[in-house]
């Protein structure tokens, strides 16, 4: 069996979904706080899933799963996952992301579980030094999300050496699209992200949409940003386990496509394929945006045989779709 950790959340359960189609059975353990029992209970019409409702930081929650079931690996997505709040509230993000990683892998050692997939991020890198940007370049978080999750990284190459845990730390660029059947898809209660925010302004009483900044350097002034996927990001999960379970040494990889997309063109894209004219206003630089992020994503394709598939396009139409059954 396999654990996911944040099972009921955005990426989480869309790597359910591609757990299952594989006939894997999983357990999700998930607070709820930013998923939703909705979510788990789709996923349970498309196969074998057990849902665990706890905490990271609360011990006996993770015993429940563990003593239950017999766990082949885990792949971790629970997290507090806000770029602004992470600068507000750091306490949040150390104790909830690095704590209840510290937890979640005590009890993977206690129970002799050795193989991990982590949910890394772009935000490790911080202000990049050369687009694309590889593995190598240096991590220099900007924000203690991505600070968070880089001491997780850390944390994970200690105990590959001592332990023999070996882990796979995928870092996500910007993960972008629904199910293409509008099972799952992207449900957040305080929604950040571009495209669904551009996509709700689209719906009778959604806000304005707001552009922030234009006078960035690059091709058109808006921040530029590499749109991966989800289900594509789903696929590079089952992959990093196939290469644990070959007895892969622990590693990390970029996901993303390599292509940049300005907020312009991603906000272009997204009147086309709705058909609408969407209004707009350019606000203000939201801080702590870098420029461009994209990502050199060589390594994943090399080593774990990766392929993203789907367009930006292809992400904004089942985003879409997937808007329109939220609205109801
Ligand atoms: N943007 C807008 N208006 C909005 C929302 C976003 O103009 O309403 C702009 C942002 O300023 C940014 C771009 O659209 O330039 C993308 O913003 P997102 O919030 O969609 O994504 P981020 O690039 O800020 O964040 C993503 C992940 C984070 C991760 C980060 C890595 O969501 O978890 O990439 O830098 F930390």
């Amino acid at each position: 069996m396999i654990l996911v950790t944040g099972g009921a959340g955005y990426i989480g359960s869309h790597c359910v979904m591609a757990l299952l189609e594989k006939g894997y059975e999983v357990v999700v353990f998930d607070n709820l706080s930013t998923g939703h029992i909705e979510t788990v209970e789709r996923l349970k019409q498309y196969g074998k899933v057990e849902f665990v409702q706890g905490d990271l930081l609360n011990k006996q929650d993770l015993d429940k799963v563990f003593e239950k079931h017999q766990i082949d690996a885990v792949i971790h997505f629970a997290a507090v996952a806000l770029v602004g709040e992470s600068v507000e509230n750091p306490q949040k993000y150390y104790v909830n992301n690095v704590c209840g990683t510290i937890n979640l892998l005590g009890k993977m050692l206690e129970n002799n579980v050795k193989k991990i997939v982590f949910s890394s991020t772009a935000a490790t890198y911080g202000e990049p030094n050369y687009i694309p940007i590889d593995e190598n370049h240096p991590q220099n978080p900007i924000n203690p999300y991505g600070m968070s999750k880089l001491m997780i990284e850390k944390i994970m190459d200690d105990y590959s050496k001592a332990y023999d845990l070996r882990s796979v730390r995928l870092r996500y660029f910007n993960v972008a699209g629904a199910d293409s059947e509008s099972r799952v898809g992207e449900w957040h209660d305080i929604e950040t992200h571009l495209i669904p925010n551009v996509l709700k302004s689209t719906f009778v009483g959604g806000k304005q949409f707001k552009m922030f900044g234009d006078d960035y350097n690059t091709k058109d002034g808006t921040c530029v940003r590499d749109y991966v996927n989800v289900e594509d990001l789903a696929q590079a999960h089952l992959l990093a386990l196939k290469y644990l379970d070959n007895g892969g040494e622990t590693n990390y990889f970029n996901l993303g496509t390599k292509d940049g997309n300005s907020v312009k063109e991603v906000f272009e894209a997204c009147e086309k394929v709705t058909g609408k004219d969407i209004p707009v206003e350019v606000a203000p630089r939201r801080a702590g945006d870098p420029a461009s992020l994209v990502a050199d994503n060589t390594k994943a394709r090399q080593t774990l045989g990766w392929e993203p598939k789907r367009t930006l396009d292809d992400s904004i139409k089942s985003a879409y779709k997937w808007e329109n059954v939220l609205q109801g």
